[in-house]
Parts: structure tokens; C-alpha cells; sequence
């Protein structure tokens, strides 16, 4: 018979209701004292019975909750395979069935919990195992980077140093050349006809040019090499500026091309190389020259501070005092597209081998190592057609 918990509570009460009422009739109704001691015999049994059902109330109630208790207490200290007795049909075996079914799901998500974890621990072994492998590769790519490096190094050492020995080799017959076409042009050697003249001309100017030539590259090779040294004085501007003009009048004594000059008065001297910076305006004039084939070329001088309208394009200036080196033309100016490439070693707006104009196309690269080395700012305003204004800005406090 299936008892449910609300009959086991209910019928253990009844009983002891009706006993109660039993008694009660009893002790009332009898008079005899024989009758009062069975009555009394009667509550007793009937306390006892009484108390034995309250009993059996009691481990009906008491017994599963213990179990329960254990389960849940079992469970909770990990033992995911522990299950509760089956087979009770009343709520408490209900209760039991669904402690069970709890007890399952957590150990099915359990083990699924492990297997992910495993599967983790896997993945984290391989993460490891996979950076250990980057970073010796890293290592090994950054060694053999390195030694590229320091090989590269040794070459271009190597090649500074067989282009300085080659200059000198060169340089040494050249001016021998350029020396003794001088002389037989002088006359010194005899009288020469016109024919004679022209071609020694011809010699002398070629040697000149492949002078500049070479004095160019072992320039640019130093300079590459970090082997170029300064050597700074306080420098005269007008002086200098002076003598770059002056160096710079044979370029465009065939054309209709005015050259101007103008200094501020009380320009401060500013410490610099000497040769260097005449070398930078000659570089600059001798350009306006070149590009230019009528109207004028000009080299201008003042004074520099930082509210002036001239500034470098896209870098700060970092001294609030300075000389400003301005060299303008009316030339064929440079279009926009070849703005970056003029100061680059090798590279001419025109670098087709038709061009109109000579040229290494080092001239920039050299004079803007020369200017930065000095401390100071290069760049350029210019559009086609319509000349070019390169502005050269050097530092005056320079201890
Ligand atoms: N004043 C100028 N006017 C027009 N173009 C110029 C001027 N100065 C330089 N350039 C351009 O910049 C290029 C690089 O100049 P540079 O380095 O002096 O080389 P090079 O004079 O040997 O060609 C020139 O070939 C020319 O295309
Ligand atoms: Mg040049």
C-alpha cells in the first residue's frame, strides 16, 4: 500500500484522538474501582501506543532527511558518484530520485569540466610549446640579422675606404692634367694655335668636371661612412658668399642671367666649417645655374628667429637664433611629384640618360649632410616653371 507522508502524519493523530476519546468515555461512565484500574491500564497501553506511532512518525521523517543530509554533504565533499538508496515510492523517495538525478548532472558537468580542462591544458602545452619555437626563431633570425648587419658594416667600411684610395689614385693624374692643359692654355710651353686651344679647353674643363666628380663621391662616401669630421671657426657669411658668387659667374657668363648678392648688415659669424658652407652655397648656386636660362639667380643673407615667415616644412627648429641662406632662381623650378627625391644620393628630377642637363645628382644629397651636420635645416619652395628658393637655416649659438 502506498502511504504518502501526509497519511503518516495524519493517522498516528486520529489514532491517538480516538483513544483519547475512548478514555474519556471510559473513565467517566465507569464507577467501579476494578473498571477505573483497567481504565487506567487502557491510557497507559494507549500512551504507549501512542508513543510508539510518534516514534515511528519520527524515523519516517528523520531517516531520509539523514540520508539526504549525508548525500548532500558527500557530494559537496567531491564524491560525485555517490548516489541515495532507490526504490522508496513515497515523496522522500522523490526527493531521493531527484537528489540522485542532481548528483548525475554534476558529474556528467564534472567530467565534461575535466575534459575541457584537459583539452586547455593540451592547447596552453602547445601555446608553449609553440612561443619557445617563436622566440628561438626570433633568436636564430636576429643573429643572422646581426651578422648581415656587422657584414654589411664591413663592406661599406670597405668600400668607403677603396673609394677614398681610388679618389686619391685618380685625383693625383687628373690635376696633373688639369695642371699641364693650364699651362700649354697660358702659353708657358710655346705658342698654340686656335684649334689647339679649344681642344686644350675642352681637356681642362672635362678634368675639372671629373675632379668635381670625384671630390663629390669621396664626399658622399664619407659622409655615409660617419668618417666626415667638421672643422668649426667662426665663420665671416659675407666673405663666404662672396667667393661662391663669384665661383658661380662662369656658369651663366653665355646666358642672359643676372647674379645678385645681399647680406644683412651685422650678420653675427656663425661657427661652422668654412669650406663646408661655401661648398653648400656653391652647390646650391651652381644648381640656379644649371637650371636656370634666363632672368636671375640670387643668394640672400639675414637674420633668423623663430616668428620669420621662412621655416622648415616638417621639422621643429630647435634654436630661437640663426643665420637663414636663401638661394632663388627663374629656372625650370621642380614639380611637386619629385619634391622628395631631390635631396636623395643618385636621383635628378630628369633621370633619363637624354637629359638636358649634367649632372651626379649627389649635389643635394651631399649639401643636406653637410647642413644637418652643421646642425641646421634644408628645404626647398619651387613649381614648374617658375624658378626654385632653396633656403639653408643655420644655428648661431652653436658652442
Ligand atoms: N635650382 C634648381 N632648379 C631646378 N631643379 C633643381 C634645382 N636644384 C636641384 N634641382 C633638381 O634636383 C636634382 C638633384 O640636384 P643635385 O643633387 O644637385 O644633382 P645634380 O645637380 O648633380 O643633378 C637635379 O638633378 C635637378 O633635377
Ligand atoms: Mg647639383
Amino acid at each position: 500500500m502506498n502511504i504518502g507522508l501526509k497519511q503518516k502524519i495524519i493517522i498516528p493523530f486520529m489514532v491517538i484522538t480516538a483513544l483519547n476519546l475512548l478514555v474519556g468515555y471510559g473513565i467517566c461512565s465507569v464507577r467501579h474501582t476494578s473498571t477505573k484500574t483497567y481504565t487506567i491500564i487502557f491510557v497507559i497501553f494507549a500512551v504507549v501506543i501512542a508513543m510508539g506511532l510518534a516514534l515511528y512518525v519520527w524515523k519516517a521523517f528523520l531517516t531520509p532527511i539523514k540520508l539526504l543530509k549525508k548525500g548532500f554533504a558527500k557530494v559537496g565533499a567531491g564524491d560525485l558518484q555517490f548516489r541515495l538508496p532507490a526504490g522508496r515510492t513515497d515523496e522522500f523517495g522523490n526527493l531521493q530520485e531527484g537528489f540522485n538525478q542532481m548528483a548525475a548532472a554534476i558529474e556528467s558537468r564534472d567530467k565534461e569540466l575535466l575534459e575541457a580542462r584537459i583539452d586547455l591544458e593540451n592547447l596552453a602545452f602547445k601555446i608553449q610549446n609553440y612561443s619557445e619555437d617563436l622566440e628561438r626563431e626570433v633568436a636564430e633570425r636576429t643573429s643572422e640579422l646581426h651578422k648581415a648587419y656587422e657584414d654589411m658594416k664591413e663592406n661599406d667600411r670597405l668600400k668607403s675606404e677603396f673609394i677614398a684610395n681610388m679618389s686619391h689614385e685618380l685625383r693625383t693624374p687628373l690635376n696633373s692634367i688639369i695642371g699641364f692643359s693650364k699651362v700649354i692654355l697660358k702659353g708657358i710651353d710655346g705658342p698654340i694655335n686656335e684649334r689647339q686651344q679649344q681642344d686644350l679647353t675642352l681637356i681642362h674643363k672635362s678634368g675639372q668636371h671629373l675632379l668635381n666628380l670625384i671630390a663629390h663621391i669621396l664626399d658622399f662616401s664619407k659622409l655615409e661612412a660617419g668618417s666626415f669630421y667638421l672643422q668649426k671657426a667662426p665663420v665671416d657669411l659675407e666673405e663666404v658668399a662672396h667667393e661662391a658668387v663669384m665661383s658661380v659667374h662662369p656658369f651663366v657668363k653665355d646666358k642672359p642671367v643676372s647674379v645678385q648678392m645681399e647680406v644683412a648688415s651685422m650678420l653675427p659669424k656663425v661657427k661652422a666649417d668654412r669650406m663646408r658652407i661655401l661648398q653648400v652655397m656653391i652647390n646650391l648656386l651652381g644648381n640656379a645655374a644649371k637650371f636656370t636660362e634666363r632672368g636671375s639667380i640670387k643668394l640672400d643673407i639675414t637674420n633668423w628667429t623663430p616668428n620669420h615667415s621662412a621655416k622648415p616644412k616638417e621639422e621643429l627648429v630647435a634654436f630661437d637664433s640663426g643665420v637663414l641662406i636663401t638661394v632663388s632662381d627663374t629656372g625650370i623650378g621642380i614639380p611637386e611629384e619629385s619634391r622628395d627625391i631631390v635631396f636623395e644620393k643618385f636621383q635628378q628630377v630628369d633621370g633619363s640618360s637624354t637629359r638636358a642637363y649634367g649632372g651626379t645628382g649627389l649635389g643635394l644629397a651631399i649639401t643636406r649632410e653637410l647642413v644637418v651636420l652643421h646642425g641646421g635645416h634644408i628645404w626647398f619652395d619651387s613649381a614648374p616653371g617658375k624658378g626654385a628658393t632653396f633656403y639653408v637655416l643655420l644655428p648661431v649659438n652653436d658652442n
